[in-house]
């Protein structure tokens, strides 16, 4: 559904009445064009003493031909780039497209005015839809208090700046466990570019690579080769990862209900991909799935996005709708794991990545089952992530805020209005930006990426 108020708020005279009355103003977002730069302006560099991460940087802005700046109090990354082929120089207050801050150093709170520098320098150099990326080392993995305390700090940093910059900009933190250094690419990538337009304000936790996790051949098509399962797929979101996926070169097998054959097999026929007609929620799915990727010679990914919601209070809920949702949701996605793990019909090296919501993370009137569903992937995607390493495999989960779907559309005015705009954008996402993000979980060189759950919300204020 178009959210009329954005063109308004852009427009001339409605920018003045918008200004005037104080109301939100939300920027159209930049997203992913083909062959575009994945970073399409320079980046300034920060950087603590003793920070672990500036040749990894380097060597990623270099690959994706960025041009760099070094901030007067981190000079050194003007050697680190220059060694990477990367061009760059001093920092004179130019306008920048990203600020990258390597914080890996920072071992006490006493030392945390290093942010203080370089933010307030640059936060009025960002250019509109700019990106803002901390790098830290996991507060859970530190032996001295002291680092670990500085670290888990970064978070409020991030946090803050993502609700204080506006106009599309987002601010995201990332920890790198030692010795990960070297797979930081493929979040690099992401968050840089316009695929991460509608994440904000995130967490994101890299560790040492799960089986197989390397670079693609050609990063415009990090899936080639792959096979690729999206369930719920003949329509809304699930329709829009099928279409990224291929895009980024998998082979893709949509699954939906039978009743949903006809949009299936549309989306199918769009992307050269198979249909399946299949209800997950039935005991015996599990087997067929495993039946179809075995004829198929194995599948390597399975992105569980198929889900239902049947609100109503607690008090006024029937038994079944309960069960309903909480099956389809959750009890089958984790029988479709085990089966599919077990039977190797999901191929070591694969990636699993689930559909969360923030009704899960921040609950939500009328949704109980629902929020438990949705919470309970949560914890299926923590539980079951150091069992799946054991296997190679990976698995991760989006929760996606107030996306622009035929569900949301169907909302009333009043409560569809308030849900676009309590974020940091000011706007709801669209379906592709909870794509981009799955496709950047699937990819073959996030093996490092395991057990997080990232929130497509433009950092909704519910449960921020
Ligand atoms: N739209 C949003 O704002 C939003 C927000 C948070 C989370 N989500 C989640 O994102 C996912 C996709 O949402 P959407 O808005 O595109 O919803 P949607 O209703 O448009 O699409 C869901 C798809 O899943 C399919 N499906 C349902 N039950 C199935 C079953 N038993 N077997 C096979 N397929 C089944 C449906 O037929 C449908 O095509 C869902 O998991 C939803 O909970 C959506």
């Amino acid at each position: 559904m178009k959210d009329g108020y954005i063109d308004f708020a852009n427009s001339a005279m409605g920018a003045k009445l918008v200004n005037a009355l104080g109301l939100p103003k939300p920027l159209p977002l930049e997203r992913h064009k083909a062959g575009a730069p994945v970073l399409s302006g320079p980046a300034l560099i920060g950087a603590s003493e003793g920070a672990a991460l500036l040749e990894p940087i380097a060597k990623v802005l270099a690959a994706i031909k960025a041009q760099s700046y070094a901030h007067e109090r981190a000079v050194q990354w003007v050697g680190v780039a220059n060694a990477a082929g990367l061009t760059t120089g001093r920092w004179g207050g130019e306008k920048v497209k990203a600020l990258v801050f390597d914080a890996t150093g920072l071992s006490d709170s006493t030392q945390s005015d290093a942010l203080y520098w370089f933010f307030h320098d640059a936060a009025r150099s960002v250019l509109p839809c700019g990106r803002i990326v901390v790098l830290g080392r996991p507060p859970e993995q530190q032996t001295s208090s002291r680092k670990a305390t500085v670290q888990r700090s970064l978070e409020g940093l991030t946090r803050s700046l993502g609700k204080e910059l506006r106009k599309g900009i987002n601010a995201q933190l990332v920890y790198v466990a030692e010795g990960a250094e070297d797979q930081v690419e493929s979040t690099l990538r992401f968050l840089l570019s316009p695929r991460s337009a509608y994440v904000s304000g995130q967490v994101i936790r890299i560790g040492k690579p799960i089986g197989a996790s390397q670079a693609p051949a050609d990063w415009n098509l990090p899936l080639s080769g792959k096979k690729v399962l999206v369930t719920g797929a003949s329509r809304g979101i699930g329709a829009s990862i099928a279409e990224v996926v291929a895009r980024d070169g998998a082979q893709v097998i949509v699954l939906d209900v039978p009743q949903a054959q006809a949009g299936l097999d549309e989306v199918a026929k769009k992307i050269g991909g198979k249909a399946l007609a299949l209800d997950i929620g039935a005991p015996d799915a599990p087997q067929k799935l495993v039946d179809a990727a075995k004829a198929d010679g194995g599948w390597d990914a399975i992105i569980h996005n198929a889900g239902i919601t049947r609100d109503k209070t607690i008090a006024n809920m029937k038994e079944h709708l309960w069960q309903m949702v909480v099956n389809v949701n959750l009890s089958t996605q984790e029988r479709i794991n085990d089966a599919m793990v077990e039977s190797g019909a999901l191929k070591s090296g694969g990636r699993i990545v689930c559909v969360s919501s923030i009704s899960g993370i921040a609950g939500n009137m009328g949704q109980t089952n629902y929020a438990v569903s949705k919470a309970g992937v949560v914890g299926m995607v923590q539980s079951t992530a150091p069992a799946l390493a054991a296997k190679g495999i990976t698995i991760n989960a989006v929760a996606p805020g107030f996306i622009e779907t035929a569900m949301t559309a169907a909302i009333p005015f009043a409560i569809r209005e308030a849900g676009r705009r309590m974020n940091s954008m000011s706007q709801g996402g669209q379906p592709v930006d909870v794509a981009e993000a799955i496709a950047w979980f699937a990819g073959p060189a996030s093996g490092g990426l395991t057990g997080n759950v990232i929130r497509v919300c433009g950092q909704s204020l519910l449960g921020a």
